[in-house]
């Protein structure tokens, strides 16, 4: 097997997820203010740090998504994070792209943007430490949109970043995500999500990208946050199993982002789809969906810190469970959790 191709491999393992610790200064910024934890530097630091040394992380957790400002800080220890995660049993990633932008011609769509510069900097992330990146397409379903150029645009540059990645030796996740905001119903995000993934794919094998070290990060198919329907995690499963069905067979994995699902739904529909037929490993690879009990039992104190590692411990195990089909809803739709 080559490199890229036994990284994507270890990243999709049996029973093993990866943790999306990867938001941007603003973005984390906000989620520490709105948990009660002034949004410092300091806190994003321990924050982080308190995630990553989580004991027996890496029995669930195969890769962790850095941002740039994490992947070059070092835990309290004195080891660089990409060097402490490795020897904690794990990959360490980072997030490559820049982030959205509006992209021109259209009503309020954006294109990911960060490709300037981008071998250089892939390069240095290599040299630092990381072992796979991630860059994040963002499509918001609503009248007229995605548009057809807002897809294609954002598809080009998941390929031409990909192609990079590989070039210097790193394995890309490649995150096409169909957000849930919105008063859609299951099947229009069923038909969004498809006609995205076709086209993700059509580029990548324009930019000759190897799919066999490639892990896919989608979402799963779900019916808007603000719509009045419900799907149940059987429903999710069979629409998101509908979507992946023309994907290539040498894909290394599926890994599922969270996208905002409350942490037991997510897992839920995890375990659902589990019970699908398919050829890759599907797995996940939550962010919010993993640390936001975290964050909000932690509370920026450090006396607290055990109490935030024990609730990531906690979703990382239920998650691991749904992966291994003994995932019980029964036993997680905790109120505070569900
Ligand atoms: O960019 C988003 C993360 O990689 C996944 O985060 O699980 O909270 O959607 P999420």
């Amino acid at each position: 097997m080559n490199p890229l191709a036994a990284t994507a491999a270890a990243l999709v393992a049996p029973g093993k997820g990866i943790l999306a610790a990867d938001e941007s200064i603003p973005t984390m910024s906000a989620r520490l203010a709105k948990a009660g934890v002034p949004p410092t530097g300091h806190n994003r630091h321990a924050y982080r740090e308190m995630l990553v040394t989580t004991p027996g992380l890496s029995q669930g957790i195969s890769g962790v998504i850095l941002c740039a400002e994490t992947l070059g800080q070092r835990v309290s220890d004195g080891r660089p994070f990409p060097v402490a995660i490795r020897e904690l049993g794990m990959l360490p990633g980072i997030k490559a792209d820049t982030g959205t932008r509006p992209l021109a011609g259209t009503t309020g769509e954006t294109v990911t943007e960060g490709l300037d510069g981008l071998a250089p900097r892939l390069r240095r992330y290599a040299g630092a430490g990381a072992m796979f990146a991630k860059w994040r397409a963002v499509f918001r379903i609503g009248p007229g949109s995605p548009s057809a150029i807002a897809i294609r645009a954002n598809a080009q540059a998941l390929a031409r970043y990909a192609s990079a990645c590989q070039k210097a030796g790193l394995v890309p996740i490649v995150e096409p995500e169909v957000l849930m905001e919105g008063d859609h119903s299951l099947s229009q995000c069923e038909v969004v999500t498809s006609l995205v993934l076709l086209q993700v794919t059509s580029e990548l094998q324009d930019y000759g990208v190897d799919f066999g070290g490639i892990v896919l990060k989608p979402n799963m198919v779900l019916p808007g946050s603000a719509s009045a329907g419900h799907a149940t995690a059987g429903q999710v499963a069979v629409a998101t199993a509908a979507v992946l069905g023309a994907l290539p067979a040498a894909l290394a994995g599926v890994a599922f982002l969270s996208g905002g699902q409350r942490p037991a739904r997510a897992t839920e529909n995890l375990a659902a789809l589990q019970q699908m037929p398919r050829i890759w490993p599907f797995t996940f690879s939550f962010g919010r969906a993993l640390v936001d009990p975290a964050l909000a039992a932690w509370r920026g104190e450090d006396g607290r810190v055990a109490a935030g590692q024990l609730a990531l411990a906690r979703r990382v195990a239920m998650n691991v469970a749904a992966l291994e089909g003994r995932y019980n809803p029964e036993q997680d739709f905790a109120p505070e959790l569900a």
